[in-house]
């Protein structure tokens, strides 16, 4: 496994299991990252202990597990949490409960795990688990904000059977999935002194003050490109349209509306940017005209036709003049899926293009994983399985960085 640690020695990972019924799925993760050549300590809190026992963990790490804060005969410097996390390269948490990311959203360090998530600086993932209705809570919502917010990743759950023999979302992915994902999270950073411009989310036409044409996209897809860009070490800048989303923590961000405010935010970013990734959903028509007020019924204004003009194609225009720069743009298709994107790869003289069929199942606006196929200007098409929106981001930024370093 490639990271960030010192050549002397393989990653080293602190993985927290919290109380849930998918805890046992914790015991997998640690074979595969085992065999992956990372050294695992666990900790647990005292609930994951009620559903896999400690001595599995044990026996399978050799070390006992962490979980009293009082255990003080085995700190080196009188604090186990202090202790752990500066012996750790990163922490998972996998699975981890409603209680625990609430926790740890809050501040409330009371156990060993959220006191050494609490106390250490290095990458954080968590990997959410619970009953789809208490996924459908505030409390979870807000938690994982905040969680992102100050820079911790998130492998959200999928939709499957959980406990309780429902469908819902709210399943722990496998232990397949969390080793990708863990996989990003120790990668070297490999962005470093490279600005990525990205655009994010819809953008809005106004009729009048209270109606607009857009479309469904809620930016999670721009939003994972600029978590992995930033993870990796970019500097990055966010262009974003009307999303629900936070920034991702360490970007800087810009929000529009318009396809017009896009196109002017984006040009005045071009010129630093080494990569531009086009993930946005730009209007491509809007109202020749927009109402300064609401548009009466009645009124014989009534919207039976509307007189619509094209917006400019942000991505073509940048493309004309695209100099040493790495130009991404993304391709939303319905049908003829790789004849459409390739002619958009060389219409708009991109290095690299994101298709995506929005008909297929785990693809496209509002999920959190798509299904792409990835297109250069050279070689064959990789279609990719589907995947969490956060890898499908990784798998572009591997694109991106042999092309960057071919221009260098
Ligand atoms: N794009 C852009 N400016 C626009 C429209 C699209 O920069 N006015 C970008 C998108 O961000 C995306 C790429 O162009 O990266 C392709 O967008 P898509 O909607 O798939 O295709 P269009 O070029 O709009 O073509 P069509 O609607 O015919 O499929």
């Amino acid at each position: 496994m490639n990271t960030n640690s010192s050549h002397s020695r393989g990653p080293r990972l602190l993985l927290g299991v919290t109380g849930g019924v998918a805890a046992f799925k914790a015991v997998l993760l640690l074979r595969a990252l085992q065999e992956e050549g990372v050294e695992v300590r666990v900790a647990m809190t005292d609930s994951a202990t009620k559903f896999v026992g400690e001595a599995t963990f044990q026996a399978l790490t050799g070390q006992p597990v962490y979980r009293d804060i009082w255990d003080l005969d085995r700190s080196e410097g009188g604090e186990l949490h202090v202790d752990l996390s500066a012996w750790a390269d990163a922490i998972v948490v996998y699975p981890a409960t409603l209680d625990f990311l609430v926790r740890a959203s809050s501040g409330r360090a009371n156990d060993l795990l959220a006191l050494s998530v609490s106390c250490f600086d290095g990458p954080v993932l968590l990997c959410p688990a619970m009953h789809h209705r208490m996924a459908a809570q505030a409390a979870y919502e807000d938690a994982l904000r905040r969680l992102r917010e100050s820079g911790v990743s998130v492998l959200p759950p999928v939709s499957g059977r959980l406990a309780s023999g429902e469908i819902g979302e709210g399943r722990l992915p496998e232990p397949a999935d969390a080793l990708l994902a863990i996989k990003d999270l120790l990668r070297p950073p490999d962005l470093v002194g490279r600005t990525v411009l990205v655009t994010a989310g819809p953008t809005r036409e106004h009729l009048d003050p209270v109606r607009f044409l857009s479309n469904p996209s809620t930016g999670k897809m721009g939003y994972a490109v600029a978590r992995a860009a930033a993870r990796r070490g970019a500097r990055v800048l966010v262009v974003s349209g009307p999303t629900a989303l936070s920034p991702p923590a360490g970007v800087e961000c810009c929000a529009v509306t318009t396809a017009a405010e896009m196109h002017t935010e984006v040009e005045a970013r071009f010129d630093q940017a080494d990569v531009v990734v086009m993930a946005a959903a730009v209007a491509d028509f809007r109202p020749v005209a927009t109402a300064d007020h609401k548009l009466k019924k009645g009124s014989g204004n009534e919207l039976s036709s509307v007189r619509m003009e094209p917006t400019t194609d942000i991505l073509a225009s940048l493309g004309q003049r695209k100099g040493h720069r790495v130009l991404v743009g993304f391709a939303m298709e319905t049908e003829k899926l790789l004849d459409g994107a390739q002619s958009k790869l060389e219409r708009k003289n991109l290095d690299l293009i994101v298709a995506n069929n929005l008909t297929t199942e785990g693809a496209g606006f509002g999920v959190n994983t798509n299904v792409v196929t990835l297109l250069a200007r050279h070689g064959e098409p990789v279609e990719l399985p589907r995947l969490s929106k956060d890898r499908v981001a990784h798998e572009i930024i591997d694109r991106i960085v042999p092309l960057l370093a071919e221009r260098d």
